[in-house]
């Protein structure tokens, strides 16, 4: 597959297989992070990859304690209104029970940490494609990044002071009928363009 075939067929795959992604393939998508453009050059995000199956049971555990805590306002982001509720439920898996979770982080007080963060998700997000390999963006620890549980936990887990955590996003082998990523066309509806010519 080619570099545009890659971004342009990637859609989040949320229903992955349990099976452990080799090692090496799980290095190669980090490494297309790693590589992403950052500002000034800094290189700060910092990428926790989750494989251990245990930390990734009890870390849904302790996400889903934190949710059911928390109240819905009027204006509250529909996505995390929907990881609330589905928390008070107590059934609320936010990594979908994925083999793999990249959380990244950045340092605190940078202003480029999201925009860094982001990009390096961007690339591993299209490298997994590439490599057949399903992956969505997961943002429900970056919601929680202030929460002392979720944050104690992730500091346990290499999270260091200084930072706070940006993003994330899982990887596995699809759960589809083919095997594949989910590659279905996607209707642009939004994002408008402005040319000036
Ligand atoms: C900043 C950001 C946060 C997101 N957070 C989540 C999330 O927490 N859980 C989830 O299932 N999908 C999440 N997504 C995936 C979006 O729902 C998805 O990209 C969008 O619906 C478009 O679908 P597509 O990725 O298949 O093109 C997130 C995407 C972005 C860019």
């Amino acid at each position: 597959m080619d570099t545009l075939e890659a971004i342009f067929t990637r859609r989040s795959t949320r229903k992955l297989r349990k099976d452990p992604v080799p090692h090496g393939l799980v290095e190669k998508i980090l490494e297309a992070g790693r590589v992403a453009p950052c500002g000034g050059n800094s290189q700060t995000t910092h990428f926790i990859v989750i494989e251990n199956q245990q930390i990734l049971e009890a870390l849904a555990g302790i996400v889903c304690q934190a949710f059911a805590g928390m109240g819905v306002k009027k204006d509250t982001y529909k996505s995390l209104r929907k990881s609330i509720i589905a928390s008070k439920r107590g059934d609320y898996v936010f990594h979908y029970g994925a083999p793999v979770l990249v959380v990244t982080a950045n340092k605190t007080g940078y202003g480029n940490a999201m925009a860094d963060s982001a990009c390096a998700l961007e690339n591993m997000m299209i490298a997994a494609n590439a490599l057949d390999l399903g992956s969505c963006y997961i943002n429900q620890l970056h919601w929680l990044t202030d929460n002392d549980t979720v944050r104690g936990c992730m500091e346990d887990l290499g999270l260091t002071e200084d930072e706070f955590i940006t993003g994330g996003m899982i990887l596995g082998y699809p759960d589809t009928a083919d095997g594949k990523p989910l590659r279905d066309k996607k209707d642009i509806t939004g994002n408008p363009v402005t040319w000036i010519s």
